[in-house]
């Protein structure tokens, strides 16, 4: 298949991926990567009706085996990776864990991203943009996560959040240390490899809150509170968004092709601070020093 660009998107089938996936198939190739193999080929489809083209990659990123398998067929379709945008995540509020053994928040939403990205890192091209989708929950100085009673990234190491545990005191919300550590891990990993990694562009996107998407599989009762009462008052309305206009800031990121690197975005494509440990480099540097640590010798 003849393509001058092609971009990657994890998580299309809903919410924000599913407008980013719409939204970047305008501009060129898109690769579906997702854990449903129809729910991605529904996407291709409506994809092609509108006469732009996609290919469907089957991963389930809680699976390291799976990462592994999806990046060797993606890298075997030898396609010009020009943007690969890691999107897919969870917000479980009850604790489970994969295959392995791993909290599955953590496993899906940071180390199962970290190893995809890490395993496309040689064959992108010079330049290429790599965008992970963040969260402003990893932040505990937040005015929204303060009110929120949430206490942000709890990290203690790669290891032990892998085993589901988190920094203490932790939120009393179940699951939501989980997700802020995840969400910290992103973000702190962006900016590590964006330093390790001058020759691509490697950013991150706090897309606001859109509590029309499937919330990475949330309760019906967390979706109703915080998608119909919260997130209509202050000062949560100042960060409402849609998945649609959401995917249009991403998409932007994504197909830049003269925009720096290393810059944490907010959800109206501004610059924004993380937290100050997320900005501070020893810690950006052990998150992936311990991450890449445990992956080889969990996976070896
Ligand atoms: N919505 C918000 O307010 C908000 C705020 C801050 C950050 N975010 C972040 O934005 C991103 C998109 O979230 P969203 O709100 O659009 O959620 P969503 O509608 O629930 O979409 C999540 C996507 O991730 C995929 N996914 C989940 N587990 C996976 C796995 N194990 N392997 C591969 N794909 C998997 C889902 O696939 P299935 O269709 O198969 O379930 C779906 O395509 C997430 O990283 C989320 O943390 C969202």
């Amino acid at each position: 298949m003849a393509s001058s660009n092609t971009y990657i998107v994890t998580g299309p089938t809903s919410g924000i991926g599913f407008c980013a996936a719409i939204d970047l198939s305008e501009h060129a190739l898109v690769i579906l990567v997702g854990r449903d193999r129809g729910k991605l080929e529904g996407v291709q489809t409506q994809i092609e009706r509108r006469g732009r083209q996609a290919l469907s990659v089957v991963c389930d990123l809680s699976d390291p085996a799976s990462v592994r398998r999806a990046t060797q067929e993606i890298i075997a379709l030898d396609l010009p990776i020009t943007g690969l945008l890691n999107n897919a995540g969870v917000m479980l509020t009850k604790a489970s864990q994969n295959a392995l053994g791993w909290d599955m928040t953590f496993a899906t939403n940071h180390l199962g991203p970290f190893a995809f990205t890490e395993a496309l890192v040689p064959y992108l091209p010079d330049g290429a943009n790599v965008v992970f989708v963040a969260s402003g929950v990893e932040d505990p100085e937040r005015p929204t996560v303060k009110v929120m009673g949430l206490r942000g990234g709890r990290y203690i190491s790669a290891e032990a959040s892998a085993r589901g545990e988190w920094q203490q005191p932790g939120s009393k919300i179940p699951g939501m240390d989980a997700y802020a550590t995840s969400k910290q891990c992103n973000l702190a990993a962006a900016l590590a490899l964006s330093r390790a990694l001058p020759r691509l562009r490697i950013n991150a996107v706090e897309p606001g809150i859109n509590p029309a998407t499937g919330l990475g599989g949330a309760n019906g009762l967390l979706r109703f509170v915080f998608g119909q009462i919260i997130t209509r008052l202050p000062p949560f309305n100042r960060y409402r968004s849609t998945p649609e206009r959401a995917a249009r800031v991403i998409t932007q990121i994504v197909i830049d092709t003269s925009i720096g690197t290393g810059t944490y975005y907010d959800h109206n494509g501004q610059t924004m601070r993380g937290s100050s440990l997320v900005h501070d480099h020893a810690f950006q540097d052990r998150v992936v020093a311990e991450t890449r640590a445990f992956l080889s010798s969990a996976t070896a």
